[in-house]
């Protein structure tokens, strides 16, 4: 079949990885037939720096009429002014909110051959198998009123916590339809016993849980997941949170993982009949000035985001497994870009890791 995908490499070492998931994606197409129609567009610091804004209209209107967007990472150094009017940030941002993007999907695997390498125990490590769904266009980081003023008293400001029914149910059902293809457990997280939007996640969540019997739901305070996550993190299965506490509970998650390098992740809206819809693909990590251009970036965060793709936008489940076994190969044959490798580690450099990948 015919896929149009819409690429948008960034900064730094976006660029860099993404030539490594093209290449991937390359060998999919060979290997499976399919057409796949690339369209790019400049975002981020790159674009403030041709077209005087990270996001252009006209790139959002290519990313609608595509089936799934690739993207790399934006920001760094050159654009920090915090004074400044446009920032590489109001890209991924603003892609989140005009494509309708609602939940973030971060899936958090540590695969058995690093588990041995980790700094962290492996009795703790093994096992882990987790979905972290964070909702991703409401709460904190877009509730009305924000604002920062003075009076009398000195400097004041106000970020709004809100929630609506229907937010909390849409990122909910997203948690137990992929709960079900899984190991039907979902960890609804929440601080009820202080806040009010609290009380309405935690009632959405079991009304919305009520439609999936087959499912187990458990609820816990953000608190206590934070601990839970670093005590026993194989005891999760989806956990789906409100859009800040998903921010900082995935970073600590990803730790488990080892590296950001290897932390894939999918932005999803609504979703068609058969279970693919438009969706975003972009590794947790940033642009990483600090290695840039250095052939240092490991690009299995970016290969296995477009493995993502070929699964939950394209429909691709076979060519998504195809990827993702690739990847499994090549790091139980011992391949390490310098953030994965341990002593005495065979270190490659960027692109022989995704030329190794690609191969496989
Ligand atoms: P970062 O994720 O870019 O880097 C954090 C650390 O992890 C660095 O030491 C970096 O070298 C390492 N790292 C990240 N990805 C790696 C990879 N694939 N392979 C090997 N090592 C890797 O976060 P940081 O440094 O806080 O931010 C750098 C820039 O990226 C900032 O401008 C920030 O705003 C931006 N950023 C953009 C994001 C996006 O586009 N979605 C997300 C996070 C940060
Ligand atoms: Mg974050």
């Amino acid at each position: 079949a015919t896929f149009r995908i819409l690429v948008t490499p960034g900064d730094g070492i976006g660029p860099e990885v993404m030539e490594e998931a093209l290449k991937v994606l390359g060998r999919v197409q060979q290997r499976f037939g399919h057409e796949f129609v690339y369209d790019e567009e400049t975002i981020g610091g790159a674009a403030i720096d041709r077209y005087g804004v990270a996001l252009r209209p006209e790139t959002i209107a290519k990313a609608k009429a595509s089936d799934a967007v690739l993207f790399g990472a934006v920001g760094g150094p050159k654009w920090d002014d915090p004074r400044a009017s446009v920032r590489p940030e109001d890209a991924i941002l603003g892609m989140r909110k005009q494509l309708g993007l609602f939940a973030n999907l971060r899936p958090v695997r540590v695969a058995p051959e690093l588990i041995g390498e980790s700094t962290l125990k492996p009795e703790v490590l093994q096992g882990v198998d987790m979905v972290v769904i964070r909702e991703l266009t409401g709460g904190l980081y877009f509730g009305k009123p924000k604002r920062r003023w003075e009076n009398a008293e000195g400097r004041q400001a106000v970020d709004t916590l809100r929630y609506s029914e229907r937010e909390v149910a849409r990122v909910c059902h997203v948690a137990f339809q992929l709960a079900r293809q899984r190991r039907k457990k979902v960890t609804s997280v929440d601080k009820a016993n202080v806040l009010r939007t609290g009380q309405l996640w935690r009632e959405v969540a079991t009304e919305v849980g009520k439609q999936y019997p087959d499912v187990e739901l458990e609820h816990i305070l953000v608190d206590a997941c934070a601990m839970y996550l670093v005590r026993r993190p194989a005891s999760f299965d989806v956990i789906v949170t409100e859009n800040m506490f998903g921010d900082i509970l995935t970073d600590e998650a990803a730790m488990l993982a080892g590296s950001m390098g290897m932390m894939p992740s999918a932005s999803l809206g609504r979703r068609r009949k058969d279970g693919t819809g438009i969706g975003l693909y972009e590794p947790i990590h940033g642009s990483a000035p600090d290695i840039a251009g250095q052939g240092k970036a490991n690009p299995l965060a970016m290969i296995l985001s477009a493995a993502m793709m070929l699964r939950l936008s394209l429909g691709l489940d076979r060519e998504a497994k195809a990827v993702e076994d690739a990847v499994d190969a090549v790091i139980r044959e011992g391949l390490r870009t310098p953030d994965i490798a341990g002593p005495g580690a065979k270190v490659v450099d960027t692109r022989t890791m995704g030329s190794a990948v690609a191969e496989r």
